[in-house]
Formats: C-alpha cells, sequence, structure tokens
C-alpha cells in the first residue's frame, strides 16, 4: 500500500512538473475534485478523445456522432429517473465529522478480502511452482474459500440492501463488519442517507421567472433526445450507434484519487439501438470490443478486468464495468450497460412524442433497445498516464524517469535538436520542423547538452528525438532515438514523416 500511495503521489507530481494537469484555480488554492489540463495534458486529452472517436465512429459505418448541449430542457432528468434516483447513499462520521459513501466503504472492505485471497494465492504460486493448479487452489483453500465467499456475501448483501432500498440495514453491515473511518478509525456512524448528485443552475434573467436547470450528469440523455433527429436525417437503420464527448457534472461527496472521480469530468459515450431482444448479443459484443480498444493500446492485458453488477442501476437489464489497475487498485474505468428501452420509453412518455423506429424487415415500429458504452476520458487519460510514468535503471548504473505513452495519444510525435546552435544546424532543424508540423505535433528544441534535452523529452512522452548534426550538411540524414528502446539509427530527412506515421498512426494501432 505504502509503494501504491508513493506511486500515486509520483503520478501526481509528475503530471503537474510537466504540464499535464494543474489544479483548478491554484492561486486561490484550488477548487476540490476539479482539474485543468495544461498545454501536454490538453494534447493527451485529445488524442484520446480522437482515438475513441476514429474507432467509434470512422470504424462503424452504422456509428455516428452528436454534440448536444450541456443545458437540457428539465423535463429530460425527471424522464431520465435522475432527478428521482441518481443518488449516493452517504454517512456521517460523528468523531471525525467527515463524509463517505456508505457503499464504497463496504466495497473496500470487500476488496481487502479479495487482496488477502490473492496474496495466499500468489504465496502458493511461488510455492509450487509450474505444477500450481490456480483453479484447485481457490476452490479447496481454507483460508482462500473463507476470505472470497465473505466477499461475495458481503458484496450480496450490499447489493439487496441497496436494491430494496434499504438504507438502514446498509448501516446495520456497516456496523457488523467493524468498518472504521478510514482516516481516524472511529466507528461512531450516523444513519445512512440518499443524497442527489446533480448540480442545479437557473436560466432566466429575473428570480420570479427563471427556470431550474441541471448541469448534465451525463452525456447519454442528449443522444436520446435526439434519437429520432439523427434517425431521420442520418437514414440510419437499426442497429445503430450514436457516439459523442463531452463535459458531465456531478456533485460527488466522495472525491478523491485526483481525476479518477472529479466533479466536471468528461465522457466518452455511445448509445447503440438495437431490435427488441437482441440486447444480449450487442452487449457481449460491445463488451468484447471496447476490452480490445483499451488492449490495443498496449497497456498490458493484465491491467484489465470486468467485474458484472450485482447492482443494477434504475435503467440496465445487464451492466458490467471494464477495470482497469489504476496505481490505487482495479477500479471502473469504463462502464457496458444494456439499457433496455427505458431511456426512450420514458421520454415518450413525458414529451408526448413517438419516439420508435419502423423495422422493415419486421414490417412493424418499435422502441429500440440501447446498449451503452460509457468511458470517462479523465479516467482513461489517468490509466494511460499512470501505467506509462516508469522508472527505468540503465545498464550504466543510472536511471532515467520515461513516460511510455503510447505513441499515437502522445502529445509531442517528436522533438527536433540542432546538436549545436551554430554551423547552420538550428536552420536545418528548423526546415524540419517546418515540414513535420503539417502532420504531427512537433516540437524545437536547442537548449543545455543532447543528453539532457533527450531525458526532458523522455519524460515528457515524446516517443521520437530527431538531431541534426554536422554530417546532415551533407548527407541529408539524422539521427533518430527512439523513446522506449534508446536505440539511434540513422534515416535520410525525406524518411521521417513515413518513419514518425509508422508508429503514431492511428491505423497502426487499431488495424
Ligand atoms: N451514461 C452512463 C453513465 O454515465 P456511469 O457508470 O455513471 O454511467 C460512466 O459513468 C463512466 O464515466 C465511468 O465508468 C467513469 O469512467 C466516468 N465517470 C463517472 N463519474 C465520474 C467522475 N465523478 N469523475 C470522473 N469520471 C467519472
Amino acid at each position: 500500500m505504502a509503494n501504491q500511495d508513493d506511486k500515486f503521489k509520483k503520478v501526481i507530481a509528475h503530471a503537474k512538473e510537466y504540464g499535464y494537469i494543474f489544479g483548478s484555480s491554484e492561486i486561490y488554492d484550488g477548487l476540490s475534485a476539479v482539474y485543468d489540463y495544461g498545454q501536454n495534458g490538453v494534447e493527451l486529452k485529445k488524442n484520446i478523445r480522437d482515438y475513441w472517436w476514429k474507432s467509434m465512429v470512422y470504424m462503424h459505418q452504422n456509428i455516428v456522432g452528436l454534440d448536444a448541449s450541456i443545458f437540457m430542457h428539465p423535463t429530460t432528468w425527471k424522464a431520465s429517473g435522475h432527478v428521482d434516483a441518481f443518488s449516493d447513499p452517504l454517512i456521517d462520521n460523528k468523531d471525525s465529522k467527515k463524509r463517505y459513501r456508505a457503499d464504497v466503504l463496504v466495497e473496500d472492505y470487500a476488496e481487502k478480502l479479495n487482496i488477502k485471497a490473492e496474496k495466499e494465492i500468489t504465496k502458493a504460486k511461488k510455492r509450487f511452482g509450474e505444477t500450481f493448479d490456480e483453479a484447485q487452489f481457490k476452490a479447496t483453500n481454507p483460508r482462500v474459500v473463507k476470505y472470497l465467499t465473505q466477499k461475495e456475501e458481503v458484496l450480496q448483501r450490499l447489493a439487496k440492501s441497496l436494491g430494496d432500498e434499504n438504507l438502514a440495514d446498509v448501516k446495520a453491515l456497516i456496523e457488523e463488519l467493524g468498518i472504521a473511518d478510514p482516516d481516524t478509525g472511529s466507528k461512531n456512524w450516523t444513519d445512512v442517507r440518499q443524497f442527489n448528485l446533480m448540480f442545479g443552475t437557473k436560466l432566466g434573467a429575473s428570480a420570479q421567472t427563471a427556470t431550474d436547470l441541471y448541469l448534465r450528469p451525463e452525456t447519454a440523455q442528449g443522444i436520446f433526445v435526439n434519437f429520432l433527429n439523427v434517425q431521420k436525417t442520418g437514414r440510419m437503420k437499426i442497429p445503430f450507434g450514436i457516439a459523442q464527448t463531452g463535459k458531465a457534472f456531478r456533485n460527488e461527496i466522495v472525491a478523491r484519487q485526483f481525476i479518477f472521480r472529479m466533479r466536471e469530468f468528461e465522457q466518452m459515450e455511445m448509445q447503440f439501438f438495437v431490435r427488441p431482444g437482441e440486447e444480449m448479443k450487442w452487449y457481449e459484443y460491445w463488451k468484447e470490443t471496447r476490452l480490445k480498444w483499451h488492449t490495443s493500446l498496449g497497456l498490458g492485458d493484465e491491467n484489465y478486468r470486468f467485474h458484472d453488477h450485482d447492482k443494477l442501476a434504475h435503467y440496465a437489464n445487464a451492466a458490467a464495468d471494464i477495470e482497469f489497475n489504476f496505481p490505487f487498485g482495479f477500479k471502473e474505468l469504463e462502464g457496458i450497460h444494456s439499457r433496455t428501452d427505458f431511456d426512450l420509453k420514458a421520454h415518450e412518455e413525458f414529451s408526448g412524442k413517438k419516439l420508435q423506429f419502423f423495422d422493415p424487415e419486421l414490417k412493424e415500429s418499435y422502441v429500440p433497445y440501447v446498449v451503452e458504452t460509457s468511458l470517462g476520458l479523465d479516467r482513461m487519460f489517468l490509466a494511460v498516464f499512470a501505467t506509462a510514468l516508469q522508472e527505468e535503471q540503465l545498464e550504466d548504473g543510472s536511471s532515467r524517469v520515461v513516460l511510455k505513452l503510447p505513441a499515437v495519444v502522445a502529445p509531442v510525435k517528436a522533438a527536433i535538436f540542432p546538436l549545436v546552435k551554430k554551423d547552420g544546424l538550428p536552420e536545418i532543424a528548423a526546415q524540419i520542423v517546418d515540414t513535420l508540423k503539417w502532420k504531427f505535433n512537433v516540437v524545437y528544441d536547442e537548449k543545455d547538452a543532447i543528453g539532457r534535452r533527450y531525458r526532458r523529452q523522455d519524460a515528457n512522452g515524446t516517443p521520437f528525438c530527431i538531431t541534426v548534426d554536422h554530417d546532415t550538411i551533407t548527407d541529408q540524414s539524422v539521427t533518430i532515438r527512439d523513446r522506449d528502446t534508446m536505440e539511434q539509427k540513422r534515416v535520410p530527412i525525406a524518411s521521417l514523416a513515413t518513419l514518425i506515421a509508422e508508429k503514431t498512426d492511428a491505423e497502426h494501432w487499431l488495424g
């Protein structure tokens, strides 16, 4: 745990030092759980968004994009169920006066049981070596069975109490498990209460005529209310999808873990409209397709796992998270939800407008079912950034900090250096920048010794460094250095664009 905390602190410090993420309005001491993206952060975020957009919209002939407003008619949120049901169960500690999500306290307790079981399994793996049968050990080792059974029982009881809206039982569970305030150890808890997460605001000039609005807590509803607009004008046939990226706002009470849980964040969502009865087929398809997208970035297949929901949201008949191994353990990265016809039916009811599709093959109209994929862009940023940040021991005994960002999303694709600031080398380097900048985000750097410039770009996540030296004047070639292998090779200037594109184009990663 100490190691994890340490690693996470380094991630946060590095993100600031290299212009990726700053606290919001920092000069006024910041605003909790709100962050700004700096000069590199904005590029990384944009590149992740583009990578998602390409894979969802450009790679699927039956998915199109949308950019709906953040403000929506307030009835939207009544229909969607957010006014009545978008809340978290909260509990206060009477001694520390700290507020927690009751479900998260219990889930953290369950995760500790899981970690204990994993530890036993790792120990046994070491002891038995090649002959180790993990499945058999999990099923028969008394300690592992005890931990995993306890974990399941705890999670099932939590799901049932929340499902039954039995908040008294959630409190009873916290007390029975002896869960203490993580900060102070106190077990002096209040009752559990529901707290709505939507931010309210007002539209209009005077207090009398103003309308109450909400800042959208998810982008999905903008897609639902535009379902017919897009279907008709795009002449879309079921199955088809609408994709959207944009800001969402939630008054998270337990906002912690940097950009993992924010009050203002960005979502990348896609609603896939299907025939009723075919939703489970598409749900499985999107689970697999989305996992493939994640693993395409090369952050390590072992860092992902599925978590099927025991407790379903008010709109879903099946739901799973793709969890990622963040510096603080496996947590939700993306949700895949089978939302049935809940949203479109609710909007039909509240708006009085039909939201149906005439299926020419079945010769009938119906309200489509929806499978959604919902990814937090900031959370994805954290997954990529935290995994990429590495400290490497080098053969010569020194070490380097390197940000091994997947080249396709790296903010700067190449840095161009003149070896020295004279003899015409800066002019050649500047010419290379001028040629490459039409296709790639590249930078020019002439400051400090070449070794220091390499280290700076390593820590910045730049996949290529290109050095112009005296031979360049005669042979029109440069040295290109690979960030990850640190290998250098001599290549013609004319081949640079192709070489960089081979490593940074989405086609190379998604294809
Ligand atoms: N439309 C469905 C929906 O919004 P969700 O599971 O509440 O589902 C989807 O959110 C994704 O949005 C999450 O998997 C996560 O990546 C991201 N997300 C949710 N709340 C967030 C927050 N407070 N801060 C950052 N990302 C968040």
